[in-house]
């Protein structure tokens, strides 16, 4: 956390430029990843059910193919761009660590009274931490998985791990649901503290002096 002189003295620096902009890259992506994947998942759906029409992306299965693959570049180096910057710059291990169990159970039961606090912007509590971890490791399977099924021949040994080409399909599609909730979820938490949002996006927050 640094005070800023000058200009902007009496705010803090909460988020780095790095983490907004790939933050928000990352959003557009997923959301484009996730309509346009249930639109692949209309024409040969794994279960008894398929996603309205209305709330997919492409039209079709061609279009919407070319949207997941496009999207999938953007998701992937961006992605790569987030991961060197979270790990070199050493802002996961400051921000996301460490965690623990008997803190993530606490949290999130303080949430669920509407009793959890998050007064100061510049530290994530235990239940964010684990959300934030689990939507990154989330989003490595749902890479992982969707390489597995793009490339079922040249990437046997990845597909053979998840199963084959139908476990792929299946961890694929159960990684997407983990993830489209836990956003649920972090969107929501945003609702209910909507002060975190401007901060997401000018990467400051005045400090209470
Ligand atoms: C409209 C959609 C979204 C909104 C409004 C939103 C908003 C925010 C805000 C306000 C924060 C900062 C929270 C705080 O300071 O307490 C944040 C952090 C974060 N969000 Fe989102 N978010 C959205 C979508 C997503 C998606 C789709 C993902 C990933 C799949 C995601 C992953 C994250 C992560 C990992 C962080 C922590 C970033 C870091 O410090 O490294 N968000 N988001």
């Amino acid at each position: 956390m640094h005070v800023l002189e000058g200009a902007s003295r009496g705010c803090v620096d909460v988020h780095p430029l790095t983490v907004r902009v790939t933050h928000w890259i990352n959003a557009v992506a997923i959301l484009m990843m996730v309509t346009s994947g249930w639109r692949i998942y209309d024409a040969s759906p794994l279960f008894d059910f398929v996603f309205p029409r209305e709330i997919t992306l492409g039209g079709w299965l061609g279009g919407a193919l070319q949207w997941h693959f496009a999207a999938m570049w953007l998701l992937a180096v961006n992605g790569i761009v987030y991961l060197a910057f979270g790990i070199g710059s050493r802002h996961f291990a400051r921000k996301l660590l460490p965690i623990g169990p008997r803190a993530i159970l606490n949290d999130v039961l303080a949430a669920l009274r509407g009793r959890l606090a998050h007064d100061d912007l510049s530290v994530y509590n235990a239940a964010q931490r684990a959300a934030y971890l689990a939507l990154i490791a989330l989003g490595a399977l749902l890479v992982a998985s969707g390489l597995a099924i793009w490339k079922p021949v040249q990437l046997q040994g990845l597909a053979s791990l998840m199963g084959g080409y139908e476990g792929a399909r299946v961890i694929h599609f159960a990684a997407m649901t983990m993830l489209a909730l836990i956003v649920l979820v972090h969107i929501l938490m945003v609702v209910f503290v909507p002060r975190t949002l401007p901060t997401m996006i000018t990467g400051r927050v005045r400090h209470p002096s």
